[in-house]
Formats: structure tokens, C-alpha cells, sequence
């Protein structure tokens, strides 16, 4: 199967610098770019919070730059905001300085978490940000870095990324599921969980088209993360027994969480780009593989 918006890119060379590129959407990325010229560069490579990043990134003459990079241990940054402040608020306002010299895009990745989550259905990008969270707070604030830069740029809001690296939700909640470990899930959180590889597609063509402006990336449909636990369980062919249906309040969470922050891609269909299936069917795609790979022990 040709990956999406692979034919895109060969209108010319275009060198494309992807940071956080271990991260979900980083790797996922960096996969559907493979032949293309691309510079993919975890946090050892380039670190985001180094002194030198607007020279270390001009030194590598991307003519875009993806930047898949974050701190998105909400509750982690709700204790301590500094690491979030360095990479998600300082550094893409760096990134967009290197951008702007180079005459480069800037395509960075946001968070449904800018809401507030009093809003009745699902936010679109005319919406007014309001985040209840420092990591939200800090997110909000590379957005704005980036859309203040000097140069042309890309802000793609996504939410609650599940994937193939073992850390979103749905594999936490296969593993837990699997090991037979109880699942309190909150039934009263409203989000669209949303898959690192249909999230990387649209990243491809965003690239190779220069796409500008703010625009919500998100899988179709919305859910509660009880459901959510459902609908991987069900998947795996697992017994639904473990699976509670609580409050947010009840789980204790450091950081406040928005009650509805299930985002709408109102304006993807203006650029010509696919918006995104439902994130039920990606679900069912992944799960089998996931629970595949786990069985095999790797
Ligand atoms: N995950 C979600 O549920 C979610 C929801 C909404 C929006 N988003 C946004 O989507 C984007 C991609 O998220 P993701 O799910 O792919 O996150 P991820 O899997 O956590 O990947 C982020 C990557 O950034 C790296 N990183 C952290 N600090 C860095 C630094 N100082 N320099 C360079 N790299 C650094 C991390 O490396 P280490 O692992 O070594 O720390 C990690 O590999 C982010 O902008 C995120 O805010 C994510």
C-alpha cells in the first residue's frame, strides 16, 4: 500500500527536518518519509532546550520542519511547568527564528488542551483557546511563538495521539487489559482519540503542499475513555469485566483535564486534503497488531 502523500513530495527536492522523530507521530513520520530527504532526529540528536538550536538547525538547511517534539506529561507538568516552558513554549518560537532565516516552513503540533472544554460539541479553530492545565498553558504559548515568527507556518491541534510506541491511551489500555490489571476509565471526559499514523498522512501532504494556517487534525467521531476501553478490549477479544466506568474526579489527577476537548477539522477540507477516518476504525486496525506483537513477546 503506497503511503499517504508519498507521490507528493517529487515535485522537487524538498529537505524536510523532523524533530521528536522517536515520538509517536515523530516515528510515524519519519517512516512515511523514508526515500524521501529527510533529517529525523530524536531528542539525543537535537535537543530542543540546547543553546545552540536556531544554528544547529540552520546548519541542516530544511526547507520544512516538522516539529513533533514535546512535554506532554500533563500531570508531571502541572507539578513542575520548567521543561514544559523550555520545549513546548520557548523552543518553537526558536524554531520558527531558524525557519524565518532559512526561509523554511514551520509545521508544529498543538493539543486539544488549549480548550477549556465548556463548549457543547466539538471545538473547530475559530474557537477561543482557554486551557486549564500548565501543559496546555505551555502549549498554547508555542503556538502563539510560532504564528508570531517571521517566517510561513503550519499550527496542527491533535488529540489524545495513540500509535505504535506504547505510550497513548489505547495501548495503555490494551496492557493494562491484557495483564489483567483493573481499568478505571473516566466515563465523563469527552475526546477524540486520534492515530500517530492517519495524523502523519496529513503531516506528508501539509509538507510537501506548505499548507499555512491553524488548522485540527484529529480522527472522526468522539468518545469517553470508557468507551474507549471498551471499544480496545472488544477489539482484542478481551473480557469487558475489568473495565469501570468512574468520574475524572475519582481518578485524582494532578492536572485538571478538559471536560470536552473533542476537536472538529472544520477547515482541512479547504486544503484539498482527506480529513481523517474514525477513530473507531483505526482502533480496530491497531489493536489486532498490538496484541499480535505483544503475544510474539517484542
Ligand atoms: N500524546 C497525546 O495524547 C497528544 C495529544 C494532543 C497533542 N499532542 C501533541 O502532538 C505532538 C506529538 O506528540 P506525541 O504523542 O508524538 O508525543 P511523544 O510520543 O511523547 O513524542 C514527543 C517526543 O519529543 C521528545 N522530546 C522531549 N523533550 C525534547 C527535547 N528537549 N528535545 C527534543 N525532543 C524532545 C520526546 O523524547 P523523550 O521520550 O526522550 O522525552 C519524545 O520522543 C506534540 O506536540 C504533542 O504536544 C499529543
Amino acid at each position: 500500500v503506497e503511503p499517504p502523500g508519498r507521490g507528493l513530495l517529487n515535485g522537487g527536492p524538498v529537505r524536510i527536518l523532523v524533530t521528536g522523530a522517536e515520538g509517536q507521530v515523530g516515528s510515524e513520520l519519519s517512516a512515511l518519509l523514508a526515500g524521501h530527504d529527510v533529517v529525523a532526529l530524536g531528542r539525543h540528536d537535537l535537543d530542543l532546550t540546547a543553546p545552540t538550536l536556531v544554528d544547529d538547525v540552520v546548519d541542516l538547511t530544511p526547507d520544512v520542519v516538522v516539529n513533533c517534539a514535546a512535554v506532554n506529561d500533563v500531570d508531571g507538568v502541572e507539578a513542575d511547568d520548567r521543561p514544559a516552558r523550555a520545549v513546548n513554549a520557548d523552543a518553537p518560537g526558536r524554531l520558527g527564528e531558524a525557519c524565518g532565516r532559512l526561509g523554511a516552513h514551520l509545521i508544529h503540533l498543538s493539543t486539544d488542551y488549549v480548550f477549556a472544554g465548556d463548549k457543547a460539541g466539538p471545538y473547530d479553530e475559530d474557537d477561543t483557546p482557554a486551557p486549564l492545565s500548565a501543559y496546555g498553558r505551555s502549549k498554547l504559548a508555542g503556538e502563539a511563538a510560532v504564528m508570531a515568527g517571521p517566517g510561513t507556518w503550519t499550527v496542527v491541534r491533535t488529540a489524545i495521539v495513540f500509535g505504535r510506541r506504547g505510550r497513548g491511551l489505547v495501548e495503555t489500555i490494551l496492557d493494562r487489559a491484557r495483564a489483567g490489571q483493573p481499568l478505571r476509565m473516566a466515563g465523563d471526559l469527552r475526546i477524540s482519540p486520534t492515530y500517530a499514523l492517519d495524523l502523519a498522512g496529513v503531516l506528508v501532504h501539509m509538507a510537501a503542499d506548505r499548507v499555512t494556517g491553524l488548522y485540527h487534525v484529529a480522527n472522526a467521531g468522539s468518545c469517553t475513555p470508557y468507551e474507549l476501553a471498551l471499544e480496545v478490549v472488544d477489539a482484542a477479544g478481551l473480557d469487558d469485566a475489568a473495565v469501570e466506568r468512574v468520574g475524572i474526579a475519582d481518578l485524582a489527577r494532578p492536572a485538571p483535564r478538559p471536560p470536552n476537548s473533542a476537536l472538529v477539522s472544520a477547515r482541512l477540507p479547504t486544503t484539498g486534503i482527506a480529513p481523517l477516518r474514525h477513530y473507531r476504525d483505526a482502533v480496530r486496525e491497531l489493536v489486532p497488531e498490538l496484541a499480535a506483537r505483544t503475544a510474539q513477546g517484542s
